[in-house]
């Protein structure tokens, strides 16, 4: 089904398109014509998923938030890859992300781990909704807590 192999690029996840017996130069079987450009979303995320990384470090470290970053107040206006997006069910992950955001940078210090997980959590809980791909790396992003 076309729609499929249109989402397939952003959503799945990299490793799983490798090939392990690539034959002869035969490309995978795509629907005929360019490959969707990465959308604006896509590339969002991708800071998002970098901002993640390093802010969990920092915090698993004892170091300080970085600056607020605003700039991710876009997922909710950022154009996604063609079909990718239903609004109806993506807006109030967004928003909820939004809101797990302020959480992060208004909690005590000594809870800053465990929001910046639900923070996190957030990421899974939408990707599991509609873009089960990048699920295993945010998984990753999760700082452990074993202070307990
Ligand atoms: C409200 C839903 C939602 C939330 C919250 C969300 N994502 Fe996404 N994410 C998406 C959608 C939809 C796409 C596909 C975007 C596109 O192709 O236009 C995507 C794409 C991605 C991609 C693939 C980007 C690429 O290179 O194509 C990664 C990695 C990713 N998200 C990581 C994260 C991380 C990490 C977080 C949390 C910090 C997060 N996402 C939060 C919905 C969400």
């Amino acid at each position: 089904m076309a729609l499929a192999a249109i989402l397939l690029p952003a959503c799945s996840s990299r490793m799983a398109q490798v090939d392990p017996a690539p034959t002869h130069a035969e490309p995978a079987r795509v629907v005929k014509g360019q490959p969707p450009p990465t959308s604006q979303l896509a590339l969002l995320m991708r800071d998002m998923t970098a901002y993640a990384d390093s802010t969990g470090k920092h915090l698993a470290a004892g170091k300080d938030l970085p600056e607020y970053p605003k700039r991710f107040k876009a997922i909710m206006t950022a154009e996604s890859t063609p079909g990718m997006v239903d609004h109806s069910t993506f807006d109030p992950y967004a928003q909820a992300w939004l809101n797990q955001l302020d959480a992060l940078y208004t909690s005590p210090t000594s809870e800053r781990t465990e929001v910046f997980n639900a923070l996190v959590q957030t990421c899974a809980a939408c990707h599991g909704q509609m873009c089960p791909g990048p699920l295993v790396r945010i998984k990753k992003l999760t700082i452990p807590e074993n202070e307990e």
